[in-house]
């Protein structure tokens, strides 16, 4: 059966990841109508207001597959604009929901480690309690609860962290940028989490999507945590990007109170990916391994 996969946030990272590999896997077998898959950004599709929500899929052919990557993503920002980020990170997401449930279809939500407080001293698994503490993580929660209410069955919750890829701004990107234009970097040591190289996610999702349990059916809806293997520092992550890259750049390690910021951070928000592993039969690769791929696939056009 051919599905009806749409995907929002085509222009994100993440948007951005999952349309290559379709457009990778559709030219090596040679059969690009396995699937059909629908990339809207917020021309086509603007998570603003309902009404628009409601125009598009009153216009548009019923979906199987809802693959929700849009997100007001901008962290300090949101400490400011907390009603929009709570428009696109909450509200627009119970509303995806109640759409997709009445096409009786299947949404894969992307969250965040943000949810968490970054006060453990273990890997956060999915039954953690969650405690937000800034605007941004409070809408991504919001998110979830109002996603798990509105369809109980058949979403899956995937909540990644420290995202990076060859797209749009990222931590990564931005790091060789300023290596290449200053002599030294100070970059906080202190928060501690698990980068997520945004091909990987793609890849995992794209096989979620094939797998029995996915399509098995009356699915609850459940939470997954999936990062590239391993924990790390910004500090340590930003020597490393450095080293692959080859500048000439020192990294110096500050502490979190002297890069003050509107929102603040959680500590340390590193998650176990047992569970999706397990579930999916997945293969998680760690960070370093994916950090060095990303170098040597993209990134030497930066
Ligand atoms: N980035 C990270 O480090 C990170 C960490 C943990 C979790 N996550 C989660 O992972 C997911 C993917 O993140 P990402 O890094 O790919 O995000 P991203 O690069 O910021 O992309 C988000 C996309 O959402 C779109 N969007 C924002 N407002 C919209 C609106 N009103 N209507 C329609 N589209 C709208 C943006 O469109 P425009 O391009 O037009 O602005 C953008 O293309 C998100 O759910 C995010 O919360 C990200």
């Amino acid at each position: 059966m051919v599905m009806r996969i749409l995907v929002t946030g085509k222009n994100g990272q993440l948007g951005k990841s999952i349309r290559k590999l379709v457009n990778a896997e559709a030219k090596k077998e040679n059969n690009p109508s396995s699937n059909k898959f629908i990339f809207v950004g917020r021309e086509e599709l603007d998570l603003n207001n309902e009404s628009n929500i409601n125009h598009y899929f009153d216009s548009n052919d019923k979906f199987d597959i809802i693959i929700n990557c849009a997100a007001y993503t901008q962290v300090d920002k949101a400490e400011q604009e907390a009603e929009l980020a709570n428009q696109i990170n909450h509200l627009a997401v119970k509303q995806l929901a109640s759409k997709v449930n009445r096409q009786q279809g299947r949404l894969i939500h992307i969250s965040t480690d943000y949810v968490f407080d970054g006060e453990s001293n273990k890997p956060y698994v999915e039954t953690d309690i969650p405690n937000p503490i800034n605007a941004y993580g409070r809408t991504k929660l919001a998110g979830e609860k109002a996603l798990q209410e509105v369809m109980p069955m058949n979403a899956f919750i995937i909540r990644t962290s420290w995202l990076y890829s060859e797209f749009s701004n990222n931590f990564v990107k931005t790091i060789i940028k300023l290596g290449k234009e200053r002599d030294e970097l100070n970059i906080v040591a202190d928060q501690i989490g698990s980068p997520t190289y945004a091909t990987d996610l793609a890849a995992v999702i794209l096989s979620i999507i094939k797998s029995e349990v996915f399509s098995s059916d009356s699915q609850s809806t459940e939470i997954y945590h999936y990062s590239n293997d391993g924990e790390i520092s910004w500090y340590k992550f930003a020597e490393k990007a450095i080293e692959l890259a080859d500048i000439q750049c020192s990294v110096n390690p500050i502490t979190t109170d002297a890069y003050p910021t509107l929102a603040q951070r959680p500590k340390n928000t590193v998650m176990q990916n047992d569970k999706i592993a397990r579930i999916f039969g997945l293969k998680i690769v760690d960070w370093n391994t994916s950090l060095g791929l990303f170098f040597e696939k993209v990134c030497r056009e930066y």
